[in-house]
């Protein structure tokens, strides 16, 4: 059987995470059989004290372990940590009963993202609803170590989510990659960034893939917009609040903001900036479902019409669009590739009007024989 491996009276009195506030200081003991345990961490041992202990005490105490005890540990491992995290959040919500539909980047993803990020300006970098980092640090590795410290050291990382567990892990990876000493550098916000209260910095540029639900209840300090207004779907809002203040932004959401009618108002709001817009087809291939990677096998069945949508405000012109991209499983490696798709777009730029109320869709080409990076062939549907 498990030992409980908290203090006993501080565990004991925690009855359920919600009432558990996550700023306590959690006393751990890292005695001996505590380090033995996490030291041959398994993952049906994680899932086992997730269920027993909480997802939010479980990462304090493996935090903590990464940045204090251990330097070397096989599966408790920063590079493990995100899907570790995901598949735990997948055991609290099977627990509470409930579904996120989080949409967490895949791999391949963020590294085109991060590639199309690094030519835009802004001195800031953001990351708004990081999670557990997945397009930060990929980004961070696109520009190389000394420019990751260097911009770390000036104070110019900014981290945004409402879930502390996750910007914890997430700053853990940083400085255990980066260096401890840059620990107080990292600018993390934690809170509904949809609140009024919560800004983002000048000068800057951000990366996101935010959460895509319903809104079921508008927060009491949100700005009444018409995106809000009319649209009701979270992932509107959080574009709205980037484009509006950063310099440029790659963001990937769902693709139904390009003609659904209740977006209206968020593409009367992207008439005034310019950039690119690369849609994604949900069969038979899907962004969302990312080739296995790292130890686990953790790819989900989520899946949505996808859009990553580059936004740049030097630029009023508006919007080069690719058609709905539809491609095989087989095919992601070579498609999944910037200068790829940037062979998809339009050459006209696209913006709406009265009369064209919708980003116009062009026809969906089917991917045949994309290799190395090259389309041999596409064919029209
Ligand atoms: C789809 S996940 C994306 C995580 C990560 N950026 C990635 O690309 O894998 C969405 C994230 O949004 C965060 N989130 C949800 N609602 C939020 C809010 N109101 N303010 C800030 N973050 C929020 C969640 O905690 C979650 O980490």
């Amino acid at each position: 059987m498990e030992k409980n491996f908290f203090h006993g009276s501080l565990f004991d009195s925690l009855e359920t995470e919600s009432q558990h506030t996550t700023n306590q200081n959690l006393d751990i003991d890292f005695n001996e059989e505590l380090i033995s345990k996490l030291k041959s961490y398994t993952l049906e041992k994680y899932v086992s004290d997730v269920e027993t202990f909480g997802l939010e005490n479980i990462w304090k105490c493996i935090c903590r372990y990464v940045l204090e005890i251990d330097e070397n540990n096989k599966f408790l491992n920063t590079r493990n940590f995100g899907e570790m995290y995901e598949i735990g959040l997948a055991v609290k919500d099977k627990q509470l009963k409930k579904n996120n539909g989080q949409y967490y980047t895949p791999e391949d993803v963020a590294q085109i993202m991060s590639q199309w990020f690094c030519q835009e300006i802004g001195e800031n970098i953001c990351d708004v609803a990081c999670g557990t980092g997945k397009l930060i640090l990929t980004y961070l590795d696109y520009i190389g170590r000394e420019n990751a410290i260097e911009l770390i050291r000036n104070g110019k990382l900014y981290l945004y989510d409402i879930d502390e567990t996750a910007l914890n892990i997430c700053k853990t990876i940083i400085i255990k990659k980066y260096g401890n000493n840059l620990k107080d550098k990292i600018n993390v916000v934690c809170g509904d960034f949809l609140s009024t209260k919560i800004k983002l910095p000048n000068n800057c540029k951000v990366i996101s893939n935010p959460p895509y639900s319903n809104i079921q209840q508008t927060g009491r300090d949100w700005m009444s917009t018409a995106v809000l207004n009319d649209s009701s779907e979270l992932y509107a809002i959080f574009m709205e609040k980037i484009i509006k203040n950063s310099n440029s932004s790659v963001i990937i959401t769902p693709y139904s903001f390009i003609s659904g009618t209740k977006f209206l108002s968020l593409r009367k709001i992207l008439n005034r900036f310019g950039g690119e817009i690369y849609s994604f087809d949900n069969v038979p291939g899907n962004i969302f479902c990312g080739r296995k990677h790292g130890i686990f096998n953790t790819n989900t069945s989520n899946s949505v019409r996808a859009a990553i949508t580059v936004v740049r405000s030097t630029d009023s012109d508006g919007f080069r669009l690719t058609p709905l991209i539809r491609f095989k499983s087989s095919e992601r490696e070579d498609l999944l590739q910037c200068k790829t798709l940037e062979k998809f777009l339009s050459l006209d730029k696209q913006k709406i009007s009265d009369k064209k109320p919708m980003f116009y869709k062009s026809l969906i080409p089917k991917l045949k024989n994309v290799k190395n990076g090259k389309i041999l062939k596409t064919k029209q549907l």
